[in-house]
């Protein structure tokens, strides 16, 4: 199948590279110059990383480099798409942007997917008109490459059809797939590690533990494979307050961002994609300290 693949950060890599493993062919593009180019840097150092472990199917990451392209424009990358899929900043205005020029170049036949963490589907498709019963949400989780699950979200007008094909679509990248059937704030699965990653940042402030205490606590404690405080400097911290802000609007204060995770994103301490966040990272992606304190200082700084 052609795939375009609109944005080309964190999430939009990983869904290429995973999209060509699968043998699709796929036109890749981001409104940032050189943003695809670097995206491809990054495919290879992963294929190779695969290859190496005999992890690519017997392909040579050559084989499934070659098969994405970068373009020029959304409307090039979707020129003869059969499946189109946005994962571009969160947010509607933009997203609203990306489809409408996508709607207008892809053939009147494709599935239109939206891999946003937790706007409303229906919304983002507001839009597309009639074309909005092609539109669901293929949520792939980060990193795409190595996560399970695409968490298939239904617009009020998505049709059974779009969402049966985006299904099928997921279950040949070699996906599992769960449906929310109603477009609602944060879906399944990002409402419920918002709230939980909310309650680590406010033990944090509130001084009940140090962040890498916290951390180990859900992982060796609860069996999560990651600590919800590294999980959020992976993502990226402005992502998660972009994520928090949008369900307080819609699902109430109990989303509240801390002042903490307002601070380090105002301090463009973003994660590990900075080097910093609540964790301090070395240049070889290693964690090199304890975390911040509720203030956003060094843990046990003396101030
Ligand atoms: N980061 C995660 O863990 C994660 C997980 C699941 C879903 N998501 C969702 O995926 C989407 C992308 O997130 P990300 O983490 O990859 O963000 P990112 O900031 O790493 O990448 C977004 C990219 O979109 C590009 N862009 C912005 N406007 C554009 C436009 N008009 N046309 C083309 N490209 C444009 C930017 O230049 C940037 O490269 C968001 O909707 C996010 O909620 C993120």
């Amino acid at each position: 199948m052609r795939v375009a693949v609109i944005g080309a950060g964190t999430m939009g890599s990983g869904i290429a590279q995973v999209c060509a493993t699968s043998g699709h062919v796929v036109r890749l593009h981001d409104a940032s110059p050189g943003k695809s180019a670097e995206a491809l840097v990054a495919v290879r150092s992963s294929l190779e990383r695969f290859a190496a472990k005999d992890r690519l199917g017997g392909q040579e990451p050559d084989d499934v480099l070659g098969r994405i392209e970068v373009a020029p424009s959304t409307g090039s990358a979707c020129e003869a798409a059969d499946v189109v899929i946005e994962t571009v900043v969160e947010r509607l205005d933009v997203k609203h942007d990306v489809f409408g020029a996508a709607v207008e170049a892809a053939p009147a036949d494709a599935l239109l997917a939206t891999n946003t963490s937790q706007l409303s589907i229906t919304q983002i498709g507001s839009v597309l008109g009639a074309d909005a019963s092609r539109l669901v949400g293929m949520h792939f989780f980060n990193p795409p490459v190595m996560m399970q699950l695409v968490e298939l979200v239904v617009g009020l007008v998505t049709s059974d059809s779009t969402v049966k094909a985006a299904e099928a679509f997921a279950s040949g990248l070699g996906k599992e797939t769960v449906v929310c059937r109603k477009d609602s704030p944060g879906f399944l699965t990002s409402r419920i590690s918002a709230i939980v990653r909310l309650e680590c940042l406010r033990m944090l402030e509130e001084g009940v533990g140090s962040a890498s205490d916290i951390d180990k606590a859900l992982r060796l404690g609860l069996n999560f494979p990651m600590g919800p405080l590294e999980l959020g400097d992976f993502n990226g911290l402005d992502t998660y307050l972009h994520a928090l802000e949008s369900l307080e609007r819609s699902l109430g204060e109990r989303f509240r961002p801390t002042v903490t995770l307002r601070n380090l994103v105002a301090a463009g301490r973003l994660g590990r994609k900075t080097g910093h966040g609540i964790y301090r990272y070395a240049g070889d992606g290693s964690r090199v300290d304890d975390g911040v304190d509720g203030a956003g200082a060094p843990s046990g700084a003396n101030r």
